[in-house]
């Protein structure tokens, strides 16, 4: 590695699921991240509730309780907020912002609610908010809603954004099971939560649809203003009439403009044409798909 580069000193808050896996990537891909940035990173603090807990392949020093005094930390430069919900995150966040530091976060929950208020303290602070791979399963298109597309004139995104409820959807699709016997393998291989509501009521995809709709109308989009229905009340028989007409039953997550200008933001079960690029999406993946003046049809 290269010893002349600069050291950027990175602390994360949360080392759950995403959280490390983050920790093994930074560590097992440092020389390609330093010779693709431009700067080593290195993971110097760690904030856990729980610091008794074993986590593999992660030096046990890095760890603390005390998530503020790595955002306070004036050697640290970025932070990796992993560690999701509301409180302290948004709290953490921006007294990182205040100290200088630019924030990478996965909190799509969080950006939905209060994306508004991170956005305009990271910008009058000089920093920056990251978050390319808290909406539709790490598909890149934060980038392209904010800045490959901003020319153009975006008039509807429509997405699959919820691995969790396709994978279901799909499962009663092509074996005519039931909802609830759906939801139960889709549990068994760990794509659904023991508590599936945030999935399968649609919270999931509110958050993302806010998001999305954000950016793509260049406007405050927060879950509140997302019209919700999730897809518990689709039944077996629902999906054998749809499959019968030639359509197929998605989950999805809609922003679009309105005749008279206003945004329409909204999540719930679609009935598709088997033709359209959305209804082959199988499984726990992940699709978007976005109308543009001048670029015309776009699938992410
Ligand atoms: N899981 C996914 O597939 C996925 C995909 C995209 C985005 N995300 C987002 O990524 C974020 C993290 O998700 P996850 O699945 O990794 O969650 P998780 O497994 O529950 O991990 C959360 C981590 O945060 C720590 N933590 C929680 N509250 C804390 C606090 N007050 N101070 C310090 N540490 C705290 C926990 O500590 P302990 O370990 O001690 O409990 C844990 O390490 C969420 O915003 C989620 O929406 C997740």
């Amino acid at each position: 590695m290269n010893s002349h580069l600069k050291t950027l000193k990175v602390g994360m808050i949360g080392c759950g699921v995403v959280g490390s896996e983050v920790a093994r990537l930074l560590e097992e891909n440092a020389e390609d991240l330093a010779a693709r940035s431009g700067a080593k990173l290195e993971l110097a603090a760690i904030a856990v509730r729980d610091i008794s807990k074993k986590r593999e392949g992660i030096n046990p020093a890095l760890f603390t309780t005390d998530a503020e005094s790595i955002v306070n930390d004036p050697s640290i430069d970025i932070i990796i907020e992993l560690a999701g919900g509301i409180e302290p995150a948004r709290s953490l966040i921006l007294q990182a912002f205040k100290n200088k530091k630019s924030v990478v976060t996965a909190n799509k929950a969080l950006l939905a609610k209060h994306g508004a208020e991170l956005y305009e303290t990271a910008g009058a602070n000089g920093e920056d908010i990251y978050y390319e791979a808290a909406v539709a399963g790490a598909i890149p298109i934060i980038r392209p809603l904010r800045s490959s597309l901003v020319g153009d004139h975006i008039e509807k995104v429509m997405g699959i954004v919820n691995g969790t409820t396709n994978y279901i959807l799909t499962k009663m699709d092509e074996t005519g099971a039931s909802f609830a016997s759906a939801l139960k393998e889709a549990q068994a291989l760990g794509y659904a939560e023991a508590d599936p509501t945030a999935d399968v009521e649609g919270f999931d995809a509110a958050a993302k649809a806010a998001i999305i709709a954000g950016l793509a109308f260049h406007t405050r989009v927060t879950d509140a203003d997302v019209s919700r229905e999730g897809i518990t009340g689709i039944t077996d028989k629902d999906v054998e009439v749809a499959k019968s007409l030639g359509l197929i039953i998605k989950l999805l997550a809609i922003a679009e403009l309105t005749p008279d200008d206003a945004i329409s933001v909204r999540v719930h079960p679609t009935l598709l044409p088997r033709t359209h690029p959305l209804a082959s999406v199988r499984e726990a993946f992940n699709a978007v798909f976005v109308e543009a003046e001048a670029a015309g049809s776009l699938m992410f």
